[in-house]
């Protein structure tokens, strides 16, 4: 509750000061940030998936700048022989304002990725976007399967049909790749569990539904009791190696990931960075348990 009362007043609260306690979830607000957090995870044997913060966009000027991050993005990685891929949230290149635009953008994206051997994660949203964001992911897959992956999450009611629906594309040759996470956005109940324990065990139902059927997943979580069930899980279908990665995000249980990195298994690591941290932060924040402590002491050292 306190969390939730102070997440949602941190938008009053001076820019300099949120970014105290948020400096910890992104790379930084350049490029050249991310590429020295990515080159650092990678020599922890660590991969990393490169996300340029920005989203919800309301103009398209703004889109073709997001559009030319990307294509940044892509050649630095390139340049700096960067063990990883991209994440990126459709809204950032106006899935809200013409999808069809929307779709021929990300579309250049993940063509320019293929060619740099790159890979493009597509984000999931708020419930306006899931069906636009799995009608995007499907059109682009029946073209690039292997250059574009999607993200289903935990909450959503409909996760499981959507799945469902998915696995008519899937194919041994080109897995479908999901990662596969809680759910981020304030949802209604209506659209999504609201219950801790109903979320996971969605998310352990929706895991086990993609490991039957071969799908590549990315777990994606910071719960221990989910990651340990995953392990279980993981042995039990005997799935192999190439087919499945724990994901965590940056400044979020370091502990945790060291742990899974020490059993041997892949490792990713969402690496944000861009002037656009703000919101992003705040997501962060209300998650992190120990966020009324950690304001309460920045407030005291402060004053
Ligand atoms: P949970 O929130 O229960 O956290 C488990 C434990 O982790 C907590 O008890 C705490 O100890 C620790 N923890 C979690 N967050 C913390 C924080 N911010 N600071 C400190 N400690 C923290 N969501 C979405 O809707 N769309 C998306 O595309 C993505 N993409 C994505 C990528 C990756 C790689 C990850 C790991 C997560 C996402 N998410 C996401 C976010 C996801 O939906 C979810 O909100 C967070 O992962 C938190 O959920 P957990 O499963 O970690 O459990």
């Amino acid at each position: 509750m306190i969390n939730k009362f102070i997440s949602n007043i941190l938008p009053y609260f001076p820019k300099q000061f949120v970014w105290q306690f948020s400096k910890k979830y992104v790379a930084g607000s350049t490029l050249a940030d991310a590429m020295r957090i990515s080159t650092e995870l990678n020599a922890a044997g660590i991969i990393v998936t490169i996300d340029h913060l920005g989203e919800f966009v309301t103009d398209m000027e703004q889109v073709l700048v997001n559009k030319a991050s990307y294509f940044e993005i892509i050649e630095h990685m390139d340049k700096h022989g960067i063990n990883g891929n991209l994440s990126l949230k459709p809204t950032s290149f106006g899935l809200l304002i013409d999808e069809e635009q929307c779709y021929q953008i990300v579309r250049e994206i993940v063509i320019q990725a293929k060619s740099y051997h790159n890979f493009v994660r597509i984000d999931m949203e708020d419930s306006a976007c899931t069906g636009k964001e799995i009608s995007l992911f499907k059109k682009l897959f029946k073209e690039f399967p292997d250059s574009v992956g999607l993200v289903i999450q935990a909450y959503m009611r409909r996760s499981m049909d959507d799945l469902i629906g998915l696995a008519k594309l899937h194919t041994p040759e080109h897995p479908i790749n999901i990662r596969l996470c809680k759910g981020i956005y304030l949802e209604a109940e209506a659209h999504a569990y609201q219950g801790f324990e109903e979320v996971r065990s969605n998310f352990l139902m929706l895991l086990e539904f993609m490991l039957k059927k071969r799908f590549y997943v990315g777990i994606a979580t910071h719960d221990r009791f989910l990651v340990e069930k995953a392990i279980e899980m993981l042995q039990m279908y005997e799935t192999p190696h190439h087919l499945f990665e724990f994901q965590m995000l940056l400044g979020v249980t370091p502990i945790l990931r060291e742990e899974v990195v020490n059993q041997g298994y892949k490792m990713k690591v969402y690496v944000p960075y861009g002037q656009d941290w703000f919101g992003y932060c705040t997501r962060r924040l209300k998650e992190n348990p120990t966020m009324t402590k950690e304001i309460i002491k920045a407030v005291f050292i402060r004053s």
